[in-house]
């Protein structure tokens, strides 16, 4: 049955290809993906697998490498209004988060930062993050990002281990 063999085959293909499991947060934006040319070298940003997320969240210093991935999307939810994740993802209220771990604060190209994010020079890493998540206004008075901080260490540890796992480039 050489026919039903192929059909088998088709059929784990298509599977393997869904990539399906976590694919609600940003795959609905993948339309407007397609041109940014300095990631040329992946033909699709498609969803990084939970091996290749779980490495990237590995090279967090401690304690964001234990982060718990789920409460960090779970907490992620309050972002999501403001901010796509996906590498070459769109701008939306807030800029893409897309390659966030070792790029300069207020450099994503294309999106129009305020002032005095624009003024600072630091770049992100887990450190910057968590006192930006502690506080937005407490670390940079007068920025356009409006939310208040979480108060909770052990969320924002979560948070930022799932952006490291959601933001990181993979091929
Ligand atoms: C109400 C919309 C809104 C929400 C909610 C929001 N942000 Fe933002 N975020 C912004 C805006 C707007 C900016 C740009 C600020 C500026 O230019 O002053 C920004 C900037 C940032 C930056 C700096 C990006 C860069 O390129 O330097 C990070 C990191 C960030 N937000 C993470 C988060 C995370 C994580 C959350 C959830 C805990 C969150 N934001 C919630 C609107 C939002």
């Amino acid at each position: 049955m050489r026919h039903l063999g192929l059909t088998v085959a088709a059929a784990a293909v298509a599977a393997a290809l869904c990539g399906c499991g976590k694919s609600s947060t940003t795959s609905s934006d993948q339309s407007q993906a397609s041109q940014p040319s300095a990631t040329s070298a992946s033909s699709q940003p498609a969803e990084p697998t939970p091996e290749q997320k779980k490495q990237a969240v590995a090279q967090l210093p401690a304690p964001y490498n234990t982060g718990d991935l789920d409460n960090g999307e779970a907490k992620f939810a309050v972002c999501k209004s403001c901010h796509t994740l996906a590498p070459g993802g769109p701008d939306m209220t807030g800029p893409n988060l897309g390659g966030l771990f070792g790029r300069k604060v207020a450099t994503k190209a294309g999106y129009a930062y305020s002032d005095p994010l624009k003024a600072q020079s630091f770049t992100w890493d887990a450190a910057h993050l968590d006192t930006w998540l502690t506080d937005p206004k407490a670390m940079v008075p007068n920025t356009k990002m409006t939310f208040p901080g979480f108060k909770d260490p052990k969320d924002r540890i979560d948070v930022i281990a799932y952006l490291k796992a959601e933001t990181s480039p993979h091929s």
